[in-house]
């Protein structure tokens, strides 16, 4: 069963982008994947900005990505880049992290003028860390969002947008998955 992690840098407790990252989560997981979801603001704090990754908690979580075939990266626009939590986080992983490993960036923001953030900030530090395959990235407008008491509602046009998206994701970490077999049996 491929296995998907999605890693979401938002601090707030009341976050749009978690609950995103829980939706994609959800409908992956319908579509048989084993799935987990490291919330970074659950990371202790001291540790994570000390870039101490023998600590139980952080070392727990990177043992969590290095077994992942997919990735989904969630983060909300501050300041017209990816948060500074996920920095932290992208900051404690080794050169090759993401290598073999297909790879969502998402992001939550406030403004279509910072559309750009994804591509222009976050995929060049993604490409750094080897990965096999870069989705498409996804830019939702908070807007489009509405939280529930346990969820998040996506207007339907981002849905859709989405679910494709994640029909696309699907297919990578599939292939990626069956590439690292085959490297590893030969
Ligand atoms: C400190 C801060 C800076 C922000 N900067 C931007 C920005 O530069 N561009 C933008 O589109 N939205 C910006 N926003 C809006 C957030 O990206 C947006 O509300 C996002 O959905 C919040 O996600 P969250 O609920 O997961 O924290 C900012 C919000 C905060 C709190």
């Amino acid at each position: 069963m491929p296995t998907v992690v999605a890693i979401s840098g938002s601090p707030s407790e009341l976050s749009k982008t978690n609950r995103v990252a829980e939706h994609v989560l959800a409908a992956l997981a319908g579509d048989g994947a084993e799935v987990a979801h490291i919330r970074l603001r659950d990371l202790p704090a001291v540790p994570l900005l000390h870039g101490d990754s023998g600590h139980p908690a952080i070392a727990s979580a990177l043992a969590t990505l290095e077994k992942a075939d997919g990735v989904v990266l969630a983060t909300p626009t501050y300041k017209a880049a990816y948060s500074g939590l996920l920095k932290a986080f992208l900051d404690l992983l080794p050169q090759f992290a993401l290598s073999g490993k297909a790879v969502l960036p998402l992001a939550t923001g406030g403004s279509v003028a910072h559309v750009l953030a994804l591509d222009y900030g976050l995929r060049p530090v993604l490409q750094s860390l080897a990965p096999r395959h870069v989705v498409q990235s996804y830019f939702l407008l908070d807007s489009q969002l509405t939280l529930t008491e346990d969820a998040v509602v996506l207007e339907p046009d981002a849905a859709r947008t989405l679910k494709d998206i994640l029909d696309d994701f699907a297919d990578a970490f599939r292939v990626a998955r069956r590439a690292t077999a085959v490297a590893r049996s030969s």
